[in-house]
């Protein structure tokens, strides 16, 4: 036993950690297939991260937050990303298990931590497939719009909504749509029908040469003067400016969300060590450049002003006179949205087995279906959830909690890596963060990780002060939701998960 391992059985159980050999025995117990290649993995990436993030939230964000300097919101939630994804990269070689940042912050930093992160994880995972429900409901009701069926607005649009402005406003109505899209993904996640890599590579590509499309036949419809100001004049609070890049930055921050879907696959690639950091590093590549081309083409054809609707792509299409490509991009969007929704919920269900296993929540969540094998009654109580959230909730309140819980989830990931370097720098690694370190008192500081972390706080900085100042404009939404959520969390792991944990019993005996 290590020296590690053996101050880890002396700490208190909240601190208790698991060992590289239980991690091994684990993994190769698992008995999954290990059948995907870096073009799977990186197609899995892409899978996960193109969604209502580009199809939708980018016209609110340019429209409110940021005009046509959207472009420099995209490269700045691009640069938190990608520095986290370089993290996530090293973690990912030295620990190839399933669970992602879960996993990974139970191994290094003990068992508060992966609580903690676990429940973020919630939130990146779970809870933003209500966002990402919204936005089909949007594209799918402006579908059924192009073809004759008009939706009534009752069972369109959620009870709760906010105005341009931050105000809180209520409405007679359910999203009825987006939660039965909802019940549908949990429906065939509870039979199984999850990443089929094949039919992901199917919807990727549509889903990207949709966009390509757009951007390659939008190009000669863009009018510079929709340009111009490039960085408008600030107004109040964080609305246009350079406040309003970073706030825009946050929002945009959701579309790279999933990237690292990958690396909860990590237990079924052919050579996990070196593809799933490809995976990782090569998907978010991809999607900066598309995204960036896209966001481009937006502004340039619709005057930023007209972008705060449901379905922005197809206002530029509206603009660019053809309705074909509109129709087109509605029925991609919603095959690529639905997907978006199936992986990032078949990668919360899979988080939280991991924890149900690990006796952090009840054993139901792990309990998998006599017939289908699948976690059946954590999947279900999951669907429940985000069907209720994506009722009920506006798209932007969700996704801004799901921005800032990823960011705090992506700054553990990064300053695990430099956890990990300094307390484990015998291990391995397969695969480096780049850049380099400095070192003070001895102590690694990797640049990489540290900028991750320094972006991802400029990421969840706007937010948390957007909150507070939605709490004195009479809009306490927000901000109660965030500290419910917190305060479920903690209340969660004092009365069950500290006294239920496998490991805690494995060392109290
Ligand atoms: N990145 C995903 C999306 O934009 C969550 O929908």
């Amino acid at each position: 036993m290590g020296k590690i391992e053996k101050n880890a059985t002396s700490l208190s159980s909240s601190r208790q950690r698991k060992t590289f050999q239980q991690m091994q025995a684990e993994l190769h117990s698992h008995g999954l297939k290990r059948s995907l290649g870096r073009f799977q993995l990186t197609m899995l990436g892409i899978g996960s991260i193109v969604g209502a993030g580009i199809y939708v939230m980018t016209g609110m964000a340019a429209s409110v937050y940021a005009g046509p300097a959207i472009l420099v919101s995209f490269v700045v939630a691009g640069l938190a990303c990608l520095f986290t994804a370089f993290s996530y990269g090293e973690l990912a070689s030295v620990m190839p298990v399933s669970g992602s940042a879960y996993s990974y912050a139970y191994l290094s930093l003990g068992e508060v931590f992966a609580w903690g992160v676990g429940w973020l994880l919630l939130l990146e995972y779970g809870i933003s497939d209500a966002s990402v429900a919204a936005g089909f409901s949007g594209y799918l009701t402006s579908f059924l719009q192009d073809i004759g069926i008009t939706m009534p607005q009752a069972l369109v649009t959620p009870t709760l909504g906010t105005t341009a402005d931050g105000a809180l406003v209520g409405h007679m109505s359910i999203d009825l749509l987006g939660a039965g899209a909802i019940g549908l993904v949990t429906f065939c996640l509870l039979l199984g029908v999850s990443e089929n890599a094949t039919i992901n590579a199917i919807i990727v590509v549509i889903k990207i040469l949709v966009l390509l499309v757009f951007v390659g036949l939008g190009v000669f419809y863009v009018h510079k003067a929709n340009f111009t100001p490039f960085i408008p004049p600030a107004t109040d609070g964080f609305h246009y400016g350079y406040s309003g890049i970073f706030r825009a930055a946050s929002i945009i921050f959701f579309a790279y969300v999933g990237f690292e879907a990958v690396s909860t696959a990590s237990s079924e690639a052919r050579n996990p060590a070196r593809d799933v950091p490809f995976g990782i590093i090569v998907s978010l590549l991809v999607c900066t450049l598309i995204y960036m081309a896209t966001a481009a083409v937006m502004v340039g054809v619709v005057p930023y002003r007209e972008l705060n609707v449901a379905d922005p792509l197809a206002i530029a299409v509206n603009h660019m006179q053809m309705p074909w490509l509109g129709s087109i991009l509605k029925l991609a969007a919603v095959t690529g949205l639905f997907s978006v929704m199936l992986v990032l919920l078949f990668g919360q269900t899979r988080i939280f087995y991991a924890m149900s296993y690990d006796g952090l929540l009840p054993a139901a969540f792990s309990k998998l279906h006599p017939r289908f094998a699948t976690p059946w009654t954590g999947t279900l109580v999951i669907g429940v959830v985000v069907a209720l959230a994506t009722a009920f909730l506006p798209l932007d309140i969700i996704s801004d909690l799901v921005s800032l819980g990823t960011a705090t989830a992506f700054g553990v990931v990064c300053f695990t890596v430099i956890w990990q370097r300094n307390v484990h720098p015998e291990l391995e690694r397969p695969f480096k963060v780049p850049l380099g370190a400095i070192r003070i008192k001895n102590i690694w500081l990797g640049i990489t990780p540290c900028l991750g972390i320094f972006f991802c706080l400029v990421m969840a900085g706007p937010l948390l002060i957007d909150m507070v100042l939605a709490f004195f404009r009479g809009n306490p939404v927000p901000l109660l939701l965030l500290l419910a959520y917190l305060l479920i969390g903690i209340l969660a792991y004092i009365c069950y998960g500290r006294k239920h944990s496998r490991l805690s019993k494995h060392y109290n005996q």
